[in-house]
């Protein structure tokens, strides 16, 4: 039993209802401070982690996002007063790969970090090149948010169809799911807007955590877009799939076990784009851009591209840029967003 289930059975078994709801379970097994996945410190992605990320693959993600960075500050108008703002930057890989390649004259690099120790891990990494903020209401007036892998890490509700009913999936004292009746006014709205039209035994996950982030983003006060990549679906791929997309990772190896070796395993699900972008729009983001990070990727390169007219990019470059956009790697199951904002 993993230290993070010993604290669960007691937490659950002490609950009024003798059950927590399974979202409140995923939360603290990633971000419990001691026993959670990713609460005591950066964990090494790569090879050598449990998976793989756009970050990863190498330093070229990095660049083309250097790049984005550029082009939307053309956009704004050169502005001098200009941030580029990083959430969920974990050990500081992609901002110190795109400080590498950034080519915005006095540009600041801003990381939005709550968690003290990933903030130490970054400070080492990046020193002076980066300042931590505590929130978007820090950021200049014109400013470039970016993130990867972030909202697909954040805990999420389990939903059930009976055949006559949604349920909310709780977890009892011996860490089984439990349907019954949902957790909160918020969830009971959500569920609302689900068909019920499906088969009973229908699951699938809502991320009503990704729908305050989401207002959060709507309503930072910088004029400037917001870039989010991760791996997603439309809301017609959500609902194709039966027995939702929450998965757990380790050491490469993904399965459903997703009460198995809690804190101990990352826990994941793939991005209702639909969901996110409709909630976007309600709250003022206008969508610039959405598509396959194949596509997306090779778009923002190709003004790039063409000005290596006819010299070859070198054997790892062109490996990471592969990996990066082959629609049987990460160039599919990724999605790229790009969002504007006008006003404030
Ligand atoms: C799947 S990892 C991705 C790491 C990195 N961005 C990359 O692409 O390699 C998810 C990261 O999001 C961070 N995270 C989760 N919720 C966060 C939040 N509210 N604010 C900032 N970071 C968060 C986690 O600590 C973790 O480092």
């Amino acid at each position: 039993m993993t230290a993070l289930e010993a604290l669960l059975r007691e937490q659950i078994s002490t609950a009024p209802s003798g059950l927590l709801p399974f979202a409140t379970v995923m939360e603290l097994a990633l971000y419990h401070p001691h026993h959670g996945y990713y609460g005591p410190g950066p964990r090494r992605l790569g090879r050598s982690g449990d998976f793989y990320t756009s970050v990863s693959t190498g330093s070229l993600f990095g660049k083309l996002l250097a790049m984005l960075a550029r082009r939307e500050w053309e956009k704004l108008g050169q502005p001098a007063n200009f941030a580029l703002i990083e959430q969920g930057a974990h050990d500081g890989q992609l901002a110190e790969d795109i400080l590498t390649a950034l080519d915005i004259p006095d540009a600041r690099y801003l990381l939005l970090e709550p968690n003290p120790r990933y903030r130490e891990a970054q400070r080492q990494r990046l020193g002076d090149r980066v300042t931590w903020i505590e929130s978007l209401a820090e950021a200049p007036a014109h400013a470039f948010y970016l993130c990867n892998e972030l909202p697909d890490a954040f805990p999420v509700h389990l939903v059930r169809w009976d055949g006559q009913n949604w349920l909310e999936l709780h977890v009892d004292a011996a860490l089984n799911l439990v349907p019954a009746p949902p957790s909160s006014p918020e969830l009971a709205a959500e569920i609302e807007k689900l068909p019920r039209d499906l088969d009973p035994g229908h699951t699938m996950e809502i991320s009503l955590a990704m729908l305050t982030w989401v207002q959060q983003l709507a309503s930072a006060p910088f004029r400037g877009s917001f870039f989010i990549a991760d791996y997603g679906l439309d809301a017609e791929e959500f609902l194709a799939r039966p027995a939702g997309t929450l998965r757990r990772y380790r050491q490469h190896q993904t399965d459903d076990h997703i009460l198995a070796d809690l804190g101990e395993s990352d826990l994941t699900t793939s991005i209702n784009f639909t969901r996110l972008i409709t909630e976007a729009e309600s709250h003022g983001l206008r969508v610039l851009d959405y598509d396959h990070q194949g596509r997306f990727l090779t778009r923002l390169a190709a003004p790039w591209l063409a000005t290596l007219e006819g010299h070859r990019l070198d054997a790892a470059t062109l490996r990471q840029f592969q990996s990066l956009t082959h629609p049987a790697i990460m160039g599919r199951s990724f999605r790229c967003l790009l969002m504007g904002k006008e006003t404030h």
